[in-house]
């Protein structure tokens, strides 16, 4: 896959075949990583749609999860217990994968707020072998991915990425601050998957293809750049 201008488009009909389908290609993927070169690091984001993909992958069998590293495209700066903790989902969701050996490193590290655990989130992700075999991403009806949210104190920073690999961000919308990878970190990928469902997502994602400014619709840094190959793939 050479990256291009437009990302590649997948179309299910419904969300149950697109999980399948995306659970299969990544499966297929992890295997390849560990064949060719002994071990597969895999970002995953947090939120709601992952979650049939999640339980999918961890249904495979014979994949090399001892092999693989698994962590997150952003955190919000939660205890793992709380329900909003994307750490929390994949502890959950991938259980069986972390029951066989896969390694997690999780975002949220110590302090009261990101900025106090930034330094240390940052030593966790330096031990993610990069280029990440696949960075999953999503997006909001904003237009945000990862946590790279429009009008979000911090985004500046983290589209900048300024050398580092993680950001500390609170995003214009309720809800507890969030760290993130910056936007140079998500592209060190051998392949970024987009996964996003349904009518009103699609017409955001139509509309971020369009040319803009990446602060209008952050998903635009990833849409429109030749450093990592991107796929999407969508069901309504
Ligand atoms: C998060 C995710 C975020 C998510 C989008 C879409 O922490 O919430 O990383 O970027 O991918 O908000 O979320 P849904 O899948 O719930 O629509």
């Amino acid at each position: 896959m050479t990256p291009s201008s437009e990302p590649a488009f997948r179309e299910h009909p419904d969300r149950d075949s697109l999980a399948a389908a995306l659970a299969d290609h990544i499966a297929a993927l992890v295997r390849a990583a560990v064949a060719a070169r002994g071990i597969c690091a895999l970002v995953l984001s947090g939120g709601t749609t992952p979650v049939a993909l999640f339980a999918r992958l961890a249904t495979l069998p014979g994949l090399p999860w001892d092999r693989t590293v698994l962590t997150l495209a952003d955190e919000r700066w939660v205890e793992p217990d709380d329900p909003a903790s994307n750490e929390g989902l994949v502890r959950r969701t991938l259980a069986p994968a972390l029951a066989q050996g896969a390694r997690f490193v999780g975002l949220k590290s110590r302090g009261a707020v990101p900025v106090d655990g930034l330094a240390e989130t940052e030593l966790r992700l330096a031990s993610v072998p990069r280029p990440f075999d696949l960075v999953l991403l999503g997006m909001g009806d904003d237009g945000h991915t990862a946590s790279l949210f429009p009008g979000g104190e911090g985004l500046a920073d983290a589209l900048a990425g300024q050398g580092r690999l993680a950001a500390s961000v609170v995003p214009a919308i309720p809800g507890p601050p969030r760290v993130t990878l910056t936007l140079p970190a998500l592209l060190q990928a051998r392949e970024i998957a987009l996964l996003i469902t349904g009518p009103s997502k699609r017409a955001v994602y139509d509309a971020a293809l369009r040319p803009g400014p990446v602060e209008e619709f952050p998903v635009r840094g990833v849409l429109h750049q030749a450093a990592a190959p991107v796929t999407t793939w969508w069901a309504p």
